[in-house]
């Protein structure tokens, strides 16, 4: 697909497809009366007649003849009072599916200077250049590649946003917008792709890849030998049921002067969660190939860094393996010594993501970051909590913990912050060794994070669980591509 930004009159523009906003009475947006007067009011004479109401994410298709545009597409954007930015991403969503599949070959989208809430047309148009580079992307990603019939070609080849004017900042917005789109679609790529492929190795592999394609990546792999030299035995002690060896991926971006200090992004990579020999109940299992959801949301966010270019430097490190429960594997009762040089005593197989998670944060302190962040399809815990809207939360510093959630309210990427206090640690104690992986069903994801900040003492942390937002269940089945928006928009904003 090709896109690009405009900013010639839009009735000097011969295009398939015209789309404009109408808002539910209110102000029309400039590029709506200019629509109106080639059209001869048109628009206004259908509005009138009702044919078109303004009610936001509503989609009206409209033939035309004899005018620059094959076709008018009007998209509602609502009462003013209502034109949140989530509803507006709505409407956006509504529009890509009236565009994507329709007989247009181009378009050109009119809807950059659409009034939000709060805001007027001209202040904020980086802001709706960004979310409508990246809904583009987002709406139009499709996962075919294991389907025997090949779906027929899209029509759509060209799209064309128009803007205020050309200058470096709208382009720099929009090129952010549609690159973190892209950011999450290979998010969803390795999300999707079945855990009989996907694999820690294969993971590596897409590492070395993006390395081999950037040369401002680069990779290191380290495997189950090396990881063993290190100590890192509660990665091995999760991977060790398994036919696939793990991997410990480290990824690094120095974008930002040598003595900037990284921002340092942790991923959980379980490719395959079957619980080990705390077996999981079977129905949905398959689901569990999404476990290294925050490992591919690290991946995300590297490529968008990878094509943008900011001034930061990021270190991403992803523990990989599968959690499968043949002879070799951990049993409930294990003792096993961290790289941190604790004792954990595993009570459950299946709280696995802590175990490969506390050796990875004990191995970045040798970055001495600025801050790390992890990602993980953690607990069930977090979905009965929040649902699949907000992202878990949990942090041992305010005000990284504020940066975090005012970066999911920017993007629509929410996060909901959870209490880290004191008083749940005890829940961890074990009788045989300095802590248990599990501490019980109140609180499971707060016990989890508890479990996590033992191993994250010495440096500003996040913890984002992710097991309720990076994947839909149901039948819109499939990974999300979150939290990418969050972590680009809290990364870019602390690049130089
Ligand atoms: N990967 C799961 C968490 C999960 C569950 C993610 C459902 C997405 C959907 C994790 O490894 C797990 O099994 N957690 C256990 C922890 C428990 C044993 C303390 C859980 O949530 O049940
Ligand atoms: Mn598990
Ligand atoms: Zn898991």
């Amino acid at each position: 697909m090709n896109f690009s930004l405009s900013s010639k009159a839009i009735a000097a523009t011969k295009t398939d497809c015209l789309v404009i906003g109408l808002p539910e009475k209110g102000t029309w947006p400039d590029t709506t009366t200019q629509a109106d007067e080639t059209l001869g009011g048109l628009i206004k004479q259908l509005e009138k007649a009702g044919d078109l109401t303004g009610k936001n994410a509503s989609v009206n298709t409209i033939p035309l003849v004899d005018q620059p545009w094959q076709r008018l597409v009007v998209v509602g954007t609502g009462k003013d009072a209502d034109r949140t930015p989530a509803n507006f991403r709505k409407a956006l969503i509504a529009m890509m599916g009236a565009l994507k599949d329709g007989p247009s070959k181009n378009a050109l989208i009119c809807l950059a200077d659409t009034a939000l809430q709060g805001e007027d047309a001209v202040s904020n148009e980086e802001a709706r250049l960004n979310l409508i580079g990246r809904i583009l992307e987002d709406q139009l990603y499709s996962f075919t590649g294991f389907k025997s019939e090949k779906p027929a070609a899209r029509k759509l080849k060209k799209v064309t946003v128009q803007a205020s004017g050309a200058g470096k900042a709208l382009k720099d917005a929009f090129n952010l917008g549609l690159s973190t789109g892209r950011g999450m679609n290979y998010t969803k790529d390795l999300g999707n792709t079945p855990p009989n492929i996907c694999h820690p190795v294969w993971l590596a592999e897409q590492a070395q890849a993006m390395a081999k394609e950037h040369d401002c990546i680069k990779t290191e792999v380290l495997d189950e030998k090396q990881m063993e030299k290190m100590g890192m035995n509660t990665i091995l002690a999760v991977g060790k049921g398994s036919k696939q060896p793990p991997r410990l991926i480290v990824m690094e971006y120095r974008g930002g002067k040598a003595k900037d200090k990284p921002y340092v992004l942790v991923g959980k990579g379980i490719t395959f969660d079957t619980g080990g020999i705390s077996l999981k109940p079977g129905e949905g299992m398959d689901e569990m190939k999404y476990d290294m959801g925050g490992s591919a949301s690290v991946f995300g966010a590297m490529k968008v860094l990878a094509e943008t270019k900011p001034k930061i430097n990021v270190v991403a490190v992803i523990a990989a393996a599968e959690n499968m429960p043949d002879g070799g594997a951990s049993r409930p009762g294990d003792i096993v010594t961290t790289l941190s040089g604790m004792t954990v005593e595993i009570l459950n197989t299946d709280a696995e993501g802590r175990l490969v998670l506390c050796d990875a944060l004990t191995y970045v302190k040798k970055f001495d970051p600025a801050a790390v962040v992890d990602m993980a399809t953690l607990t069930g815990a977090c979905i009965i909590a929040l649902g699949n809207h907000a992202t878990g939360l949990l942090s041992n510093n305010d005000e990284l913990a504020n940066e975090l959630l005012a970066a999911g309210e920017r993007t629509g990427d929410r996060a909901w912050r959870l209490p880290l206090w004191d008083e749940y640690q005890s829940q961890l104690d074990s009788n045989f060794a300095d802590m248990a992986n599990i501490g019980g069903r109140p609180a499971g994801t707060i016990t989890a994070a508890c479990f996590l900040s033992r191993f994250a003492k010495d440096y500003r942390w996040a913890h984002l669980d992710i097991a309720g937002t990076a994947w839909n269940s149901g039948k819109a089945k499939g990974a999300t591509g979150r939290p990418v928006p969050l972590l680009v928009d809290y990364l870019m904003s602390h690049a130089g």
